[in-house]
C-alpha cells in the first residue's frame, strides 16, 4: 500500500484510539524469514513463483525487486533481481504467465509524494532463470497506483488507483490500457482518515466458479467484489450498472492488501494496527498475528500463500517496519514474515 503523501511516514503519530470492540484473536505461530538491515526499507507487495521462491517489491528507498529463494527452508537466501529505472518505488506484482510478472512503479517528489501520471507497468520474465524486463505501458491517467491482479488464461491485468479510485485493465501483450471501473464510493478514499486518503488498495481475481475481482478499500476497512468475465472485463463495462457487493468490514482505521485462501477466507494486513486478521465469509474477523505493541507483523503491507508442498499453508507477509504505527515509538527495517496457518480452522 501507498498513500498519496508518503511524507506522513516520516512523522510519528499516535494511532487514533478507535473506541470500537476489540476483534477476537487466535494467534498463530510467526517467524521472520528475512529482514533488511537498512532502516526505512518498505517492502510493499509479494508474488510467489511456481518453484516456491518469493518475489517482493520495494517501495522505499528504491524501485528494487528482490527474491527469497526456498523461503520455507533453513538454506533460504535473498537476492536482488532488478532495480527499475525511471521509477522511485515499486507497488503491485502479479504473475501473468509461468515465471512472467507484471509490476507497477511510481515516481515520488523529493518530499515522497507520488507524482500523478508517473506510473509505469513493467513486464519481467524469469523463464529458464534468465532475467528479462520490458516496459508494457505508461499509465498517465493513474494518480497513485497500488495493487494489480492477473486474469489467468489471458494476457490481461487489472490495476488499482488508490487515489483516483479506478480500475484499469491492461493487455500486457499489446500495452493497451482502459479504465474498466470508474471511481465510485467503494473504490475512492473515505473521508474518515484525512491523514492518509487511500481507497482501493489490494486487488485479487478469483477464477473458477467464483468469477469475481475482490479489492480492499483502505479507509473503509472493507473488502468489496464485483463480477468479471473471463477476459477481465467487468460485467457492465464501467457503466453505473456495475453491481458491487461489500464482502466484509474490519474494525480498523486502515487496511492494506490481502490474500484469499482455498476456502475463500481473506487474510488481511491491517497495517496501522500492526496485525493480520482473517475475515470469514460470514463476516467474522479474527486477529491471527501481531498487536499494536508488537513487531511480529508490524507495518504489514501485503500477504501471499506459499505454493509448494512445504508451505502451501504458510502465509508470507511483507512489512514496512511499522513506519505508520511505530511500536512504542520505534520502527525497524522491512521484512518478510512466515505465519503458519496449518492449525487454523
Ligand atoms: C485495531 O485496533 C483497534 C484499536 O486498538 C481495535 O479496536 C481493533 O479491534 C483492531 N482491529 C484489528 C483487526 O486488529
Ligand atoms: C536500494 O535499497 C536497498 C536497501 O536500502 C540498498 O541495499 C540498495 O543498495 C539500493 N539500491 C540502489 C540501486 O540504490
Ligand atoms: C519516465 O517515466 C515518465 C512517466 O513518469 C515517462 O513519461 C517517460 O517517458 C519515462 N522516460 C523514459 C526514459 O522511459
Ligand atoms: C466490454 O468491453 C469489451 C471491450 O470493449 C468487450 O469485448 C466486451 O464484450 C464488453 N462486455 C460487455 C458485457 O459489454
Ligand atoms: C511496548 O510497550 C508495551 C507496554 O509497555 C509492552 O507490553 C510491549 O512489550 C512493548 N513492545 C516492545 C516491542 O517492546
Amino acid at each position: 500500500m501507498i498513500s498519496i503523501r508518503l511524507t506522513y511516514l516520516l512523522a510519528l503519530y499516535t494511532c487514533a484510539l478507535t473506541l470500537g470492540h476489540v476483534a477476537s484473536s487466535h494467534l498463530l505461530p510467526t517467524r521472520s524469514a528475512f529482514q533488511f538491515t537498512e532502516p526505512r526499507t518498505w517492502v510493499e507487495n509479494i508474488a510467489v513463483r511456481s518453484n516456491g521462491d518469493l518475489l517482493v517489491t520495494m517501495l522505499l528507498p528504491n524501485a528494487s525487486l528482490y527474491t527469497l529463494r526456498r523461503p520455507y527452508s533453513a538454506t533460504r537466501e535473498v537476492a536482488l533481481v532488478h532495480t527499475f529505472q525511471n521509477a522511485s518505488g515499486l507497488l503491485g506484482i502479479t504473475e501473468t504467465d509461468t515465471d512472467t510478472f507484471a509490476i507497477l512503479s511510481v515516481r515520488f517528489t523529493e518530499t515522497l509524494a507520488a507524482i500523478p501520471g508517473s506510473s509505469t507497468l513493467w513486464g519481467l520474465s524469469l523463464r529458464r532463470d534468465r532475467l528479462r524486463t520490458w516496459k508494457i505501458a505508461s499509465l498517465p491517467h493513474v494518480q497513485v497506483p497500488n495493487g494489480i491482479t492477473a486474469i489467468p488464461g489471458t494476457s490481461a491485468v487489472l490495476a488499482a488507483d488508490s487515489s483516483g479510485g479506478t480500475v484499469t485493465r491492461c493487455d500486457t501483450r499489446t500495452g493497451t490500457c482502459e479504465v474498466v471501473l470508474a471511481a465510485r464510493a467503494e473504490t475512492t478514499p473515505g473521508t474518515g482518515d484525512g491523514r492518509e486518503p487511500t481507497g482501493i488498495n489490494g486487488i485479487h481475481y478469483r477464477g473458477g466458479d467464483d468469477g469475481h475481482v475482490y479489492w480492499s478499500n483502505s479507509n473503509l476497512a472493507s473488502i468489496f467484489r464485483t463480477r468479471v468475465d473471463r477476459h477481465g472485463y467487468l460485467a457492465a463495462n464501467a457503466s453505473a450498472d456495475v453491481q458491487v457487493q461489500r464482502v466484509g468490514r474490519l474494525d480498523a482505521s486502515f487496511i492494506d492488501d490481502f490474500a484469499i485462501d482455498d476456502a475463500g477466507r481473506f487474510w488481511v494486513t491491517v497495517g496501522h494496527n500492526n496485525t493480520v486478521a482473517a475475515l470469514w465469509r460470514n463476516g467474522e474477523v479474527e486477529v491471527v498475528a501481531g498487536s499494536l505493541a508488537d513487531f511480529a507483523v508490524a507495518g504489514c503491507t501485503a500477504a501471499a500463500f506459499g505454493r509448494t508442498a512445504h508451505d502451501s499453508r504458510t502465509l508470507y507477509v511483507v512489512t514496512n517496519g511499522a513506519l505508520r504505527a511505530p511500536v512504542n515509538g520505534t520502527t525497524e527495517p522491512g521484512k518478510i514474515v512466515a505465519i503458519d496457518t496449518s492449525a487454523y480452522r
